[in-house]
């Protein structure tokens, strides 16, 4: 009996000092085999109960169990120590862990120019009714040219300097006024669409000019169509472009074999009231080219050109984008440069 008083003694004092003298996870393991473990000392002590008398195991027993106690209790405190600083040896600590300074590398892309103008433009279309279309940038002469009352000997073809491919007959087109001729093609009237995309001519590029752009195309027929409606129309679009309640537009005379008449249209400049550098002090700035669709085009899309009239206009988008955000130099815009579109958000 006075043995196993002992034995515990030293075996806390053992255990104790062996703990305190752990340093690293793999030596508190080591301790807690040698002491705790299914072979380990404490299960000696244990078993030398079954030795005592019943009056002495009523003491130790419970003696035991304490000792036992205690040691896995100062074990697990010298775990978590160990466990503590091994984190902030790696440094990731714990409990200071703030999930809101986490922040990822995103890189946040923007629209295009274009992309902002074209849906702003194509909202005020569709809340009017119109159907957004799409002709093909690749096309062949009939719907470029034939089509829109331009034959191929026709001088009119020589204002627009096309892409001619390898493929007889195809070229880029040179004007969205195609898009006009694949909607009549398909016979469904009234119609009232709306169409943007790229246009080519083989021109010389300068900060103006580009030989790839982009134009704003509207075409409308139906019974008793008239200049009014093509002017109306024409003024919405400007004034949800520049955002002002009331831009207005003056019209000339000019040629363009698909219309008749043909009208160039001008819009007064929306940056100043007495003439500065975007108008060249003008007041005035072209927007492009309109009219009534000429019977010659409904007859070749097979349209009854007694029952039904149409007016069309075609501007250039790519224009309209620059005066709109004061971009000086046309080839920024497909130049792919993300300081130029960066700031586009
Ligand atoms: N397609 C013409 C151009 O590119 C513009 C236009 C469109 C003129 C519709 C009249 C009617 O110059």
């Amino acid at each position: 009996m006075q043995d196993l008083n002992g034995a515990i003694i030293s075996f806390k004092a053992d255990f104790l000092n062996e703990l305190n003298a752990a340093d690293s996870e793999k030596s508190l393991d080591q301790v807690r085999i040698s002491f705790l473990g299914r072979s380990g000392k404490i299960v000696e002590l244990m078993n030398s109960i079954k030795e005592l008398s019943a009056e002495d195991k009523k003491i130790f027993g419970p003696l035991l169990n304490e000792l036992k106690k205690s040691c896995e209790e100062a074990f697990e405190q010298k775990k978590k120590l160990i466990e503590d600083l091994t984190l902030k040896a790696a440094g990731t600590k714990k409990e200071s862990f703030d999930v809101t300074s986490y922040k990822t590398n995103q890189l946040k892309g923007s629209l295009h120019p274009y992309t902002h103008v074209k849906e702003q433009i194509e909202n005020v279309f569709i809340s009017m009714g119109y159907k957004i279309v799409e002709g093909p940038e690749l096309e062949d002469d009939y719907h470029n040219f034939g089509a829109l009352n331009i034959p191929s000997d026709h001088p009119a073809r020589d204002i627009q300097d096309t892409f001619w491919l390898d493929l007889p007959g195809k070229l880029m087109r040179t004007h969205t006024s195609n898009a006009q001729v694949h909607v009549m093609e398909l016979g469904k009237l009234p119609l009232a669409v709306f169409s943007t995309g790229r246009c080519y001519r083989n021109e010389a590029t300068d900060a103006s000019h580009d030989f790839v752009f982009m134009q704003a195309e509207c075409l409308v027929i139906d019974k008793n169509i008239s200049l009014a409606n093509l002017f109306a129309t024409i003024k919405v679009l400007l004034q949800a472009i520049f955002e002002r309640d009331n831009l207005n537009i003056r019209v000339r005379p000019g040629y363009f074999p698909f219309v008749e008449p043909g009208i160039e249209v001008d819009m007064e400049c929306p940056f100043c009231k007495a003439g500065c550098s975007v108008c060249k002090k003008t007041r005035w700035i072209e927007m492009g080219g309109s009219g009534l669709v000429h019977p010659n085009v409904l007859k070749s899309c097979g349209i009854d050109s007694d029952e039904y009239s149409g007016f069309a206009f075609g501007f250039g988008l790519t224009r309209l984008v620059m005066l709109k955000y004061g971009i000086n130099d046309v080839r920024l815009l497909n130049s792919g440069k993300l300081e130029f579109l960066e700031q586009f958000k």
